[in-house]
C-alpha cells in the first residue's frame, strides 16, 4: 500500500539529539507552482461501497457492452448505473455533512472527481497534495490506483509524473469518514465527524530535483544560534544551496549529500525574536540550481526552568483557549483565511497569548496566521480518549499522522507544544504508545516542548498531578470541570493542587456550557449566568496554583458534537463555547478577559 514513506536521512548531530526519520511532504506548498484545484467537482455517495467494482467503470471507465443485436449501437445498449457527467456537484474543500442536508448524518464513502488538463514539461515533476481527507482517501488518476491515506488531518501527497497525461485528467478520490475503533481517533470523540476533501488539493510542479524540505529555527536555547536543514529530492541530490536572510544580512552556500541533504548554521545577534506582542517574521530564501523557496519565518526559543516556561529565555504564563476546527457562523469545518482570522482575532479581544488548536492539527492557514498575529499554539494529534494502544498498527497510524503534522509545520514559530495524547486512561500498553511517541517528537524536533492533556487525581480537597506519563513530558497538561462535571463551583477555590512532577503545568481544559442569550439566575443551569458562576470561582483557584502556567479555556467558540443531544438548548452543538458559533459573546468571555488582564 503506498502511502507516505519514512525518509530515514543520514544522522544529524542537533545538538545532542539525531534527526532520524521524517515524511517525504514538500515543505510550504503555497510558495511552489501550483495549479489549485479546488472549486466545484463531481460527488458520488457510495453507501455500500460497490462503486469501486469495475463493472460501474467509476475508476476505469467501462468498456462498451459486448452484446448488441443486429444493427443496435453498443452505446445505446450499454448498461450504466453511474456517471460522474451527471452526477451532483460539491465544493473542495469542504466537508459534505453542511453542504447537503442529506449527507449531515452521513458516514461512509463518496467519490468525488475532478477533470484538469495541463500539458506537463518534460524535465518537471508533479505531484498531487491534499491539505487533509477525512478521514480515509484512496485517490485514482486517469484509472491507476496512486494509493491510501488514513487520518482525517493532515496533509498527504502522491508523485504523479508517470502517471500524468498531456491534455484531459481524471481525478478520483473515495473519501470515507466511517469511525473505526480501530482509528485514530476512536469511534466516539466529541466533535462532528466532517467527511470529505475538507482542505485544498494542489497540482505542483517541481524541476526534476527540487527543494523537498527544510528546517529552520533557532537551536534550543540558543537565541543567536539558526540551525537546521535543507533536503533536496530527485537525481541531483548533491548539489550547492543557498539560504538567505537579507534582513539579517546573512547568506549561507551548503553543499547538500548524496542523499539530498545538508544543515544549515547561521549566527546573529541582530535577531528580533518573534513574541506574541512583536511576532516577527523573516523573510527567508532557499535556492538550488533549479529551484527557488521563500518562506516567512519566525525566530524564537522555548524552554522549561522547573516549573516555569521560558520564551526567549524569559517567564511567560500562557493566557488561551481552546479552538475546535468549527467555521464562526457557516459551521462545518473551517478551511479559509476568513475562517481562521475571525477565530484568532476573537482570541486576541479576550487577550490570549496562545491558543490550542484541538484535537487533531488545523489547517496550515491557521497556524501561519498564528505566526503574523502572534499567537503561541499548543498543537495535537487527535490520541483522544480510548484509543487501542496495544495494537502496532494504530501505533503506525498515529506516528504517521504525528510525522506529517510536524514535517508540515516544523517552521512555525507560533507552535511551542506538541501534544501527543488527550484524556487517555493510564494503562502500560497506553504509556509505552505514549513514551515512544514522545521519543520520536523530540528525535525529529528537538526545538519544541511535548505535552498531553492529562486527567489530575480527585481526593479529598485536593488534586493531584501523578499520571506515570508526567515524567515523560516537559509540560503538563489537564482538563478539569470542577464547577460543571464535579463539584459544585464554590468548592474550587479551597481545592489544593499538588504534583509529582516538577514541571510547568497548563489547565488545557477548563468550562461550562450555556445557551447564548439564555439569561436566568446564577443556579439556572444552561444560562449564562451558571457558566459565569462556574468561571468566576475558577479563576480564583486557578490564582492558587503554584506551578500553573497557563490556560486554555474549553472553549472559544461553540462547535458541533454528536454527544451533544438535549433539544434547544444543544441541539447537537456543545455549549462550552465563551462565543456562540453566531459569533454571539457570553457573560464568562468577559469574566476571563478580566482576569487575563490580571495575568
Ligand atoms: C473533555 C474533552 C473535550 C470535550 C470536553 C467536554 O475534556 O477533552 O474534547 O469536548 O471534555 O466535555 O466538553
Amino acid at each position: 500500500m503506498k502511502k507516505a514513506y519514512l525518509f530515514i536521512f543520514g544522522l544529524l548531530l542537533f545538538g545532542n539529539t539525531e534527526i532520524l526519520a521524517q515524511v517525504n511532504l514538500i515543505q510550504n506548498v503555497s510558495a511552489r507552482k501550483t495549479v489549485l484545484l479546488d472549486g466545484v467537482w463531481d460527488s458520488q455517495v457510495d453507501v455500500v461501497g460497490v462503486g469501486s467494482l469495475a463493472r460501474f467503470g467509476l475508476i476505469q471507465d467501462r468498456k462498451p457492452t459486448k452484446f448488441t443485436y443486429n444493427g443496435d449501437n453498443p452505446r445505446n445498449t450499454e448498461l450504466v448505473e453511474q456517471d460522474m457527467d451527471v452526477a451532483e456537484k460539491i465544493n473542495v474543500p469542504g466537508d459534505w455533512n453542511t453542504q447537503k442536508e442529506k449527507l449531515f448524518l452521513y458516514e461512509g464513502n463518496l467519490w468525488y472527481r475532478k477533470k484538469f488538463a495541463v500539458i506537463p514539461q518534460a524535465n518537471k515533476r508533479y505531484f498531487l497534495y491534499f491539505g487533509a481527507v477525512n478521514y480515509e482517501a484512496t485517490v485514482y488518476l486517469n484509472g491507476i490506483k496512486l494509493g491510501q491515506h488514513k487520518g482525517g488531518f493532515t496533509p498527504f501527497q502522491f508523485e504523479i509524473t508517470k502517471e500524468l497525461k498531456s491534455g484531459e485528467n481524471k481525478l478520483l478520490v473515495n473519501a470515507n469518514n466511517t469511525r473505526g475503533e480501530d482509528n485514530i481517533p476512536t469511534k466516539i470523540a466529541d466533535w462532528w465527524n466532517y467527511g470529505g476533501i475538507t482542505r485544498s488539493v494542489y497540482l505542483i510542479e517541481e524541476p526534476e530535483t527540487f527543494i523537498a524540505d527544510y528546517f529552520i529555527q533557532l537551536e534550543k536555547g540558543k537565541l543567536s544560534e539558526i540551525k537546521g536543514w535543507v533536503k533536496m529530492s530527485g537525481s541531483q541530490k548533491a548539489q550547492a544551496v543557498n539560504v538567505e536572510i537579507p534582513e539579517l544580512g546573512l547568506k549561507q552556500s551548503v553543499q547538500t549529500d548524496t542523499t539530498g541533504y545538508a544543515v544549515i548554521n547561521f549566527s546573529s545577534k541582530k535577531i528580533q525574536h518573534w513574541t506574541p506582542q512583536t511576532p516577527k517574521l523573516y523573510d527567508v530564501t532557499i535556492s538550488s540550481a533549479n529551484d527557488n523557496v521563500k518562506d516567512k519565518i519566525g525566530f524564537r526559543t522555548i524552554e522549561t526552568r522547573g516549573t516555569e516556561i521560558l520564551l526567549n529565555g524569559k517567564p511567560i504564563f500562557l493566557k488561551g483557549a481552546a479552538i475546535h476546527e468549527e467555521a464562526p457562523f457557516r459551521t462545518g469545518r473551517c478551511y479559509s483565511e476568513g475562517d481562521a482570522r475571525t477565530l484568532l482575532t476573537w482570541a486576541k479581544e479576550l487577550g490570549s497569548n496562545y491558543i490550542r488548536l484541538a484535537h487533531y492539527p488545523h489547517n496550515e492557514v491557521m497556524t501561519r496566521m498564528a505566526d503574523e498575529m502572534g499567537l503561541l499554539v499548543w498543537s495535537e494529534v487527535p490520541i483522544y480518549w480510548n484509543v487501542k494502544f496495544e495494537k502496532p498498527e494504530v501505533y503506525a497510524n498515529a506516528e504517521n499522522q504525528l510525522l506529517e503534522n510536524i514535517s508540515r509545520d516544523k517552521n512555525r514559530a507560533s507552535i511551542i507544544l506538541w501534544s501527543v495524547a488527550n484524556e487517555t486512561n493510564e494503562s502500560e500498553p497506553r504509556l509505552q504508545f505514549l513514551k515512544k511517541l514522545l521519543e520520536k517528537t523530540k528525535s525529529i524536533d528537538p526545538t519544541r516542548l511535548t505535552t498531553a492533556a492529562l486527567l489530575p487525581k480527585e481526593g479529598k480537597g485536593e488534586f493531584s498531578l501523578d499520571d506515570p506519563l508526567g515524567e515523560f513530558v516537559d509540560v503538563m497538561g489537564c482538563n478539569e470541570y470542577i464547577g460543571w462535571y464535579t463539584l459544585p463551583a464554590e468548592l474550587a477555590s479551597s481545592i489544593k493542587w499538588t504534583s509529582k512532577y516538577q514541571k510547568p503545568l497548563i489547565i488545557s481544559e477548563f468550562g461550562a456550557e450555556a445557551v447564548a442569550g439564555l439569561h436566568g439566575k446564577p443556579d439556572e443551569i444552561w444560562t449564562e449566568e451558571y457558566q459565569n458562576r462556574i468561571f468566576e470561582n475558577q479563576v480564583k483557584m486557578l490564582n492558587n496554583i503554584s506551578f500553573l502556567q497557563g490556560t486554555s479555556v474549553w472553549v472559544l467558540m461553540d462547535f458541533r458534537s454528536p454527544l451533544r443531544l438535549l433539544p434547544i438548548k444543544q441541539d447537537f452543538f456543545n455549549r462550552k463555547g465563551i462565543v456562540s458559533e453566531k459569533g454571539i459573546k457570553k457573560m464568562a468571555f468577559y469574566t476571563l478577559k478580566t482576569w487575563y488582564e490580571t495575568k
